[in-house]
């Protein structure tokens, strides 16, 4: 087993750092407290190339790894993890899926509007009566010609009201249950189509976060995102991209805290001595320390296993999972090692636990997280679909398996 980087995977990783640190970092405080989303910010990220990493260059993008992608998202959380959720809704859960289930004319028509951020992608899924349970959609997909009408709401829809594209998950005919459910790309230009911002929140301050209302919105045929009744499917890939870049924003989280800890306790001093020099300090630093390594090596198994092209469902939840509670574990340390002023606004462990809450609540709540892991541990549903390997490590080390496993996707 090869644990090393390629030299791009470095560089990318490098570049990742400087941006965060020289160009999102001075912004994060101001823009957390006044609670606004920098439009400013969004064009840097996006003149600087990260909404173009994982495409392929035909359609303006730099055709990253998931490898390099997941050291990316890692340290522009590390820094903020607000302008994490922009880019990783954009990239994960827009750009990922309309490429892998857009026709030729959609893919030419959004991919490269959205590599350059010339457009920006929100994914509608959620409603107010279907957050866990992501089958009970309530918006509904009526045919009318060859057009279709669609109408409903979505609740907590990150970059809604910024978006220029939404994926609107629907369901055109409740007694079909999931097999009725379409996709469809709506431009949020369209008669019928409004946002509206959600706030206050706990955190993610400088994200936009908002409610989409769609009110007799008509598409063509040709706006339907993978083939009818496919919708729930599309759900599910969309999700198993979404959670990926969220446990690389989990692992971001970690590695702030741990830098912000490290820093403080040898700083900080308490009867005669750096508070980094006490073991109940170190116990907490130690903790911390093997939680991102932890997550990191989850998150980049998924992310091998998304290049090799083979169904990550399972590694793809758990290092959400993990990563989603060890940030707030990190998190929560930060704040006790910074002591009374870990409670202060004036530093920034309260800002890194308030934007690890949501961790565990988006994108799957960690209990599904554990519904779909326990079920596949079981052998009651494997998370990866039938007859897909369940050991973590040795799983392709005959390459028969794999030739096997990669003609199942
Ligand atoms: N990929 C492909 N297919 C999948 C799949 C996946 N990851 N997961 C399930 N499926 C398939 C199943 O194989 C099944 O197919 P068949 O009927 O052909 O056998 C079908 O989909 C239905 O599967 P289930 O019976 O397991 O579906 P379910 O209704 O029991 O739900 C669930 C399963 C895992 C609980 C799912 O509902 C779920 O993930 N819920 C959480 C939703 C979620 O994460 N919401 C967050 C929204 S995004 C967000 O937070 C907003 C934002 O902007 C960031």
């Amino acid at each position: 087993m090869d644990f090393s980087l390629t030299t791009e995977q470095r560089s990318i990783w490098q570049w990742a750092k400087e941006f965060a640190d020289q160009v999102i970092a001075p912004r994060v405080e101001a823009n957390d407290r006044k609670a606004v989303f920098d439009r400013e910010l969004m064009k840097l990220v996006a003149d600087n190339g990260f909404f173009s990493a994982i495409l392929p260059e035909k359609y303006g993008g730099q055709a990253m790894d998931h490898i390099a992608y997941a050291l990316m998202t890692e340290e522009i959380a590390r820094v903020c993890s607000s302008t994490r959720t922009l880019f990783s809704v954009q990239i994960s859960l827009v750009e990922k899926p309309i490429w892998h289930f857009g026709n030729d004319a959609q893919k030419d028509r959004y991919l490269p509007a959205l590599a350059s951020g010339e457009m920006i992608g929100c994914f509608g899924l959620t409603e107010p009566n279907a957050g866990s349970d992501a089958a009970n959609q309530q918006t509904s997909a009526k045919k009318d010609g060859d057009h279709w009408i669609i109408n409903g709401q979505k609740t907590w829809i990150s970059n809604g009201t910024i978006a220029d594209v939404a994926i609107v998950i629907t369901q055109t005919d409740a007694s079909l249950g999931h097999k009725g459910m379409c996709a469809f790309l709506v431009d949020t230009t369209t008669p019928g189509f409004t946002s509206r911002k959600m706030e206050p929140k706990l955190g993610l301050k400088a994200s936009d976060t908002a409610e989409l209302f769609l009110d007799n919105v008509r598409v063509p045929d040709s706006a339907m995102l993978g083939q009818f009744g496919e919708g729930f499917k599309v759900a599910m890939y969309c999700l198993d991209q979404g959670r990926f870049s969220v446990a690389a924003g989990g692992v971001g989280v970690i590695q702030g805290c741990l830098d912000i800890s490290t820093k403080y306790a040898m700083e900080r001093e308490a009867s005669g001595h750096k508070i980094g020099e006490y073991q109940m300090i170190q116990s907490m630093i130690a903790d911390m320390a093997v939680d991102a390594d932890a997550g990191r090596l989850l998150l980049l198994r998924a992310a091998h296993k998304k290049d090799l092209g083979v169904r990550n469902t399972r590694e793809t939840s758990m290092a959400k999972l993990f990563c989603g509670e060890a940030a707030n574990r990190a998190a929560y340390n930060a704040v006790q090692i910074f002591g009374g002023y870990g409670f202060s606004e004036e530093y920034p462990a309260a800002r890194y636990y308030r934007d690890a809450r949501v961790l565990t609540l988006y994108e799957g709540t960690s209990q599904i997280h554990r519904i779909i892991l326990s079920q596949d541990a079981l052998g009651i549903r494997p998370a990866n679909g039938p007859g897909c390997p369940r050991t973590p490590i040795d799983q392709y080390s005959n390459p028969a398996d794999l030739t096997q496993v990669l003609a199942m996707v």
